[in-house]
């Protein structure tokens, strides 16, 4: 993982969503220089579609020492969630699937408590503002740059926007937050992430439906890199 000067990172994310699912252990063992591994998780209610739960969740655990960065596309978070805070790096919910700020916030705090990165995370049409005063409370904010549900959709450039309010406010505040996007990414939509201040890039399709996949990994953090040493 690199850093630049001002704290914001590089950490490739390979979503398995894309991956082969009828050997997963294989698939991530072709990804072994990424940073981290994303895990989708759809209930099939919070989003049109539905992939897999705790259980093959876990069945990545004995395969890898990578941080898995759970992102759960569920109804219901306070319900579930903790049950993924011991065999997972970081788990992620949706402000849309709770109440209110206050409800993420509290939430968020059960997660850390149990020794796990708390994310939130927010589709495209959703403002970040509320979250704004609240960062130090979360480990992550996903920013959601597809409707969430599918793979293979098209890159939502106009998303940077609420990326660009949250880098402002991490560095202003001297936060460690991480800032993550999710849905479209490749070489080319990552130049501007990495430009508005994203740290983790999850990648699906562009990954795995890719021959070599390791060689896109390399392809996308180089791609980052570059992008912050421009902006120096
Ligand atoms: C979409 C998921 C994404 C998905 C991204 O709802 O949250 O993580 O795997 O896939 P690509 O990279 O193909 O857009
Ligand atoms: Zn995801």
């Amino acid at each position: 993982m690199s850093e630049n000067p001002a704290g914001q990172k590089t950490i490739i994310a390979p979503s398995i969503l894309a991956a082969d699912f009828s050997r997963l252990a294989e698939e991530i063992a072709r990804v072994d220089n990424a940073e981290w591994l994303h895990i989708d998780v759809m209930d099939a209610h919070f989003v049109p579609n539905l992939s897999f739960g705790l259980p093959v969740a876990k069945s990545l655990v004995p395969h890898t020492d990578k941080h898995l960065d759970v992102h759960l596309m569920i109804e219901d978070p306070a319900r579930w969630a903790p049950d993924y805070a011991n065999d997972f790096q970081s788990v992620t919910f949706h402000l849309e699937a709770v109440q209110d700020v206050d409800e993420a916030v509290a939430l968020a705090d059960k997660l850390r408590g149990v020794g796990t990165m708390a994310g939130i995370s927010i589709k495209p049409n959703t403002p970040v503002e509320p979250l704004l005063d609240h960062l130090e409370k979360f480990d992550i904010v996903l920013v959601m740059s597809v409707e969430p549900g599918f793979g293979g959709q098209k890159f939502m450039p106009e998303v940077l926007d609420k990326v660009r309010a949250l880098r402002e406010r991490i560095d202003a505040d001297g936060l460690s937050t991480l800032i993550e996007i999710d849905g479209g990414i490749g070489i080319e939509s990552t130049t501007p992430s990495a430009e508005a201040g994203v740290d983790v890039f999850v990648a699906g399709s562009s990954v795995f439906g890719h021959e070599a996949p390791a060689t896109q990994v390399t392809a996308i953090r180089e791609a980052a890199q570059a992008a912050l040493a421009d902006g120096q």
